[in-house]
């Protein structure tokens, strides 16, 4: 392979003419106490860190930092960190979804505007992992992903805790009057307990298993835990590897292929994946100029087996079980007549080769193909004249019964007139209502919140009820389980068919031929369609105002209009 020269380095056309310019940005770095051959003749590598002190999943990364940069330098580079906007999952209101895009904008623009020669991408926390991908796709220099890592088993009075599952499943027991304050609290005090993101198979452990599918991260680097010493040993590898991939020119292009794409997707669904990924497999992927929809994920999904056994499609097991058991590689191993082995990745090498001898060392969280959790891969796309572009469902977190059922829609407008009704004693509801909650969508949200797992009603929830069909024009959060219907297309804000459904319609889902229809006549639809009245635009100003104008739908993945690789012509590179 040709390596690149110095003279020939991206940052050279910074650091290199003599002219007035390069004589400014030389002087501006010898202002930061670099001499000339700190940055002349060197790949200068953005380490861009997603932290802040309300991210609590990446509470590492400043000390994390500390071992990227080693690893730059050891390996003749120049390290600079540079902050990138901390989506977090749990504090950012209205919805982080809102934000994955600006991380995009930002990590794009960051790295197109300052003298970068390679990035070390720091995620991990949802909406991190695509926002920075997405971004760096478009930028287009070398990258590697360096995910966060899980955060350790959560533990309360000897039992297993796992993020996100365990809490709405105490939560309804706490509601059917189950457990006592101090239970809760022990709850509230264990179930979250290092650095790291959720260790169950939530939208974290999804995203950033998809980035190593994708060959954007070192081989088995999204499954050591944020606190075990290997994953500083990880970022230091990450930080000696970019340094690699700049002199052999190893631009995303060459590993974000169609082929790239659909390994992610088979792993993703091998893994029991969040939902959420779909909306995030289907924008990467489009970044990259590969026509990734919902129908490749359904095929795929009807063909690959759900084989890790961690919550909450499993019922036991949690990230770190599956580290102990091998790890990604090991369940790459186990399905490698179903990928792409030829696939370029960050390594320099095939994926084939990265998972060459990877092994299993428990079969109960890394099932064979012949003992799997689930059949079929974890998620199944449904249509229908209530979701005619399109809406998902997993099959696996589904209780049977509600495989094929058809009931009265029990319909809310807003989640406060949701909230305000599920707990209501007197609701007049039964076990075969399907709950509907409608303008939850990218827009109608705003920003597509993960409301889609829809309390049981406390009526129900009392008489022992756990589960319900549910649907919704929201996401839900990858720790959710249930009879779920999300991401129905188009959303109802914008005038979708969910808009026009009716308390006491008759609703229908039939899970194994995929449909998902309101059983109403089509003259009696035309009319309600005429008659509807698009709500008010939610923003007049600000973000949000770019936001509702740009925002595609679920089904091509919720990224801006332009930003999307086919819109038109990048200026390209910053004319300095
Ligand atoms: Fe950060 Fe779940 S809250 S990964
Ligand atoms: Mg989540």
């Amino acid at each position: 392979m040709k390596r690149k020269e110095a003279k020939d380095l991206r940052s050279a056309r910074w650091y290199a003419p003599d002219d007035l310019r390069s004589f400014g940005h030389r002087s501006r770095m010898m202002q930061l106490g670099y001499a000339e051959e700190d940055f002349r003749d060197r790949p200068v590598i953005g380490v861009l860190s997603t932290w802040s002190e309300l991210n609590t999943c990446h509470s590492h990364f400043p000390e994390r930092v500390q071992d990227v940069k080693r690893g730059v330098t050891q390996a003749g580079g120049l390290p600079v960190e540079m902050p990138a906007l901390s989506v977090d999952e749990s504090f950012t209101k209205p919805t982080s979804m809102l934000y994955r895009n600006m991380l995009a904008m930002e990590t794009e623009e960051m790295i197109r505007s300052h003298p970068l020669d390679g990035v070390v991408l720091m995620g991990g926390c949802d909406k991190t992992t695509p926002g920075l991908v997405m971004g760096a796709i478009s930028a287009g220099v070398p990258m590697i992903y360096l995910p966060a890592g899980p955060m350790l088993r959560g533990n309360y009075a000897g039992k297993t805790l796992g993020s996100g599952s365990d809490a709405w499943k105490y939560w309804d027991e706490r509601r059917a009057g189950n457990i006592s304050d101090e239970e809760w609290n022990g709850i509230q005090a264990g179930i979250a307990r290092s650095a790291g993101t959720c260790m169950t198979m939530g939208t974290a452990s999804t995203m950033t298993a998809i980035a190593e599918a994708l060959g954007l991260s070192l081989p088995g680097a999204s499954s050591i835990p944020a606190v075990d010493s290997g994953h500083k040993r990880m970022g230091t590898d990450c930080g000696r590897r970019i340094v690699d991939m700049v002199w052999e020119d190893l631009t995303p292009d060459r590993i974000l292929t169609a082929p790239a794409c659909r390994n992610a997707a088979v792993v993703a669904m091998a893994t029991g994946c969040s939902t959420n990924a779909v909306v995030h497999l289907i924008a990467m992927a489009r970044r990259a100029g590969v026509a990734l929809g919902l129908d490749d994920l359904d095929a795929l999904g009807r063909t690959t087996p759900l084989i890790a056994n961690v919550r909450p499609a499993g019922n036991e097991y949690l990230m770190e079980d599956f580290y102990y058991a091998g790890g990604l590689r090991a369940l790459m191993a186990r399905i490698d007549d179903r990928l792409d082995l030829s696939a370029m990745t960050v390594t320099g090498k095939s994926v084939g080769e990265n998972i060459e001898g990877a092994q299993v060392f428990n079969d109960d969280v890394i099932r064979p193909l012949s003992n799997p959790v689930y059949h079929e891969g974890s998620l199944a796309v449904l249509r229908g004249n209530l979701c005619p572009d399109g809406a998902i469902i997993k099959p696996a977190a589904c209780d049977p019964k509600f495989q094929v059922h058809q009931g009265p829609a029990l319909v809310f407008d807003s989640y406060p007139e949701m909230k305000a009704a599920i707990d209501d004693e007197d609701l007049d509801v039964s076990p075969d209502h399907v709950l509907v909650l409608r303008n939850a969508g990218p827009q109608g949200g705003p920003g597509f919140p993960e409301w889609g797992m829809l309390p049981i009603p406390r009526a129900l929830i009392r008489k022992g009820h756990r589960d319900m069909l549910r649907i919704s024009d929201a996401r839900m959060s990858g720790t959710s389980y249930g009879a779920c219907v999300l991401h129905v297309a188009p959303e109802s804000y914008v005038g979708g068919p969910l808009a026009l459904l009716r308390t006491g319609d008759t609703v229908r889902l039939d899970l194994p031929n995929r449909t998902l229809d309101m059983l109403v006549d089509a003259d009696e639809i035309e009319r309600r369609r005429a008659a509807w009245v698009a709500p008010k635009p939610r923003y007049e100003r600000g973000y949000g105002y770019l936001f509702q104008r740009h925002v595609t739908q679920a089904d091509k993945g919720c990224d801006f209009d332009f930003l999307q690789s086919d819109f038109g012509r990048t200026a390209g590179e910053p004319d300095i």
